[in-house]
């Protein structure tokens, strides 16, 4: 098992392979799978593949700036349950059981019709080429950078799975009940260091949250801010009204910038999991001093959260001839004929 500074090592290292498209390293499977991924996959076979993608994103954001942040959230799941397969896509049918109706995904991912949308614009251009994976992937980049964050090359080749997993679905992904051990613990299974924990829980920079998810914290929390706790409240009553919105970051709700982190120091984090980050002292304060350290310098912030963004997006990837091509992002294809 890698340690914390070797696995940072390989980011670069893994960086500089994409530049040069070519490497030799001594590497694991792991690392040798992602480097058959290439930021020029689709130049030939569907040359105007991230145009499309980037208008439709944009387009969809205009129209709702929220989409932006769902987008987002659907490449974290994909990739954190099997990997960035597109897993998370499949609907369930008589013979099929997908991770659509997982606790953290029932009636709270979104962002499918923008998806089909773009697969469909796709599929007319260059029939079974684009992979939803790598859709989901270059959305969840794109939708950063209408929403003001930070812009990556996206490295493409993702296959899609004819799998899914509703067990890994409810395993894998951290809850906002958990406390600072749980979400490291489910990042490093992931392979991620605590200091990207700190990094891509900036995602909660965009979008909205479910009152059920917020309500113990707003009543019930010490390390929270009395007068946002009221103002929650209103929102969020004691019963009733679960699925009332509040956004994460009241001060920026739509913008991907370091108010989320500045939210943390004055204990007006709206989920118990992201105040865990500032207020337990549990890891000698290195997620806390992480917070205060993004809370002044939003520089450093986007430029961790693009590298940490791409480390995401590149989760044991399906390539070379694993898993298919789908036509249609909701189901296996058919068997040929
Ligand atoms: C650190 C552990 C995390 C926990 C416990 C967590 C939990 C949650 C919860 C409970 C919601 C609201 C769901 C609902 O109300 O239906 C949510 C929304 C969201 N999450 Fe996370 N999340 C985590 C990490 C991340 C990461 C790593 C990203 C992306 C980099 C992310 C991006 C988002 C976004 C953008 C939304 C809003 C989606 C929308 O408005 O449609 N989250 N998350
Ligand atoms: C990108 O990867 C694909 C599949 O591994 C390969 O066919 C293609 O030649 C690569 N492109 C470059 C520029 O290396
Ligand atoms: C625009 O956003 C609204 C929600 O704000 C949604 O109901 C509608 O379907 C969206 N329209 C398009 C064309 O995406
Ligand atoms: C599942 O059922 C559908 C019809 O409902 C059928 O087209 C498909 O081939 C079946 N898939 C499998 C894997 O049996
Ligand atoms: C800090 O985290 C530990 C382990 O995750 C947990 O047991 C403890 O209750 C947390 N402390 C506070 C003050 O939240
Ligand atoms: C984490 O790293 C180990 C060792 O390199 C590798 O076997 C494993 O597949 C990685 N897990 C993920 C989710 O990337
Ligand atoms: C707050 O804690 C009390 C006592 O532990 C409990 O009865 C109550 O249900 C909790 N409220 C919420 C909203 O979680
Ligand atoms: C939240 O839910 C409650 C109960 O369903 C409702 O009365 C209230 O108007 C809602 N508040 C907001 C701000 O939507
Ligand atoms: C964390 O440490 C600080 C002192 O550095 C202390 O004031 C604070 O109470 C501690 N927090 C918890 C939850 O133990
Ligand atoms: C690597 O790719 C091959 C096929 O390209 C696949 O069989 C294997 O499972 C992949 N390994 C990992 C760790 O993703």
């Amino acid at each position: 098992m890698a340690t914390t500074s070797s696995l940072s090592v390989f980011g670069f290292k893994l960086k500089l392979c994409l530049a040069l498209l070519a490497c030799v390293i001594g590497a694991t499977s792991a690392e040798l799978n992602t480097t058959q991924l290439n930021t020029t996959f689709y130049d030939k076979t569907c040359p105007g593949a991230l145009d499309v993608i980037k208008k439709a994103v944009k387009e969809a954001v205009k129209n709702e700036s929220r989409m932006g942040a769902s987008l987002l959230r659907l490449h974290f799941h994909d990739c954190f349950v099997q990997g960035c397969d597109a897993s998370v896509l499949l609907d369930d049918t008589d013979n099929f059981t997908g991770e659509k109706n997982s606790f953290p995904n029932a009636n709270s991912l979104r962002g499918f019709e923008v998806i089909d949308n773009i697969k469909s614009k796709l599929e007319k251009m260059c029939k079974g080429t684009v992979s939803c994976a790598d859709i989901l992937a270059v959305a969840a980049r794109d939708s950063v950078f209408e929403l003001g964050g930070p812009k990556w090359e996206v490295p493409l080749g993702r296959r899609d799975s004819t799998t899914a997993s509703l067990a890994e679905s409810n395993s894998d992904l951290p809850a906002p009940t958990f406390d600072l051990d749980d979400l490291i613990r489910a990042f490093h299974e992931k392979n991620f260091t605590v200091k990207e924990l700190v990094t891509l829980s900036g995602g909660h920079s965009i979008g909205l949250v479910r009152c059920r998810f917020f309500r113990t914290r707003i009543y019930n929390d010490s390390d929270i801010n009395q007068k946002f706790a009221k103002e929650r409240q209103v929102e969020c009553p004691f019963e009733g009204g679960d699925n009332n919105f509040s956004a994460f970051d009241s001060a920026t709700p739509f913008k991907l910038d370091n108010s989320f982190y500045k939210n943390l120091l004055q204990q007006k984090g709206l989920v118990h999991s992201d105040q865990q980050l500032f207020t337990n002292n549990s890891t000698d304060k290195t997620t806390k001093n992480q917070v205060i350290s993004y809370s002044r310098d939003m520089g450093q912030f986007k430029k961790d959260f693009a590298d940490a963004m791409l480390k995401m997006s590149i989760i044991t990837p399906l390539t070379g001839s694993a898993g298919q091509i789908r036509q249609n992002c909701r189901l296996v294809n058919p068997p040929s004929t």
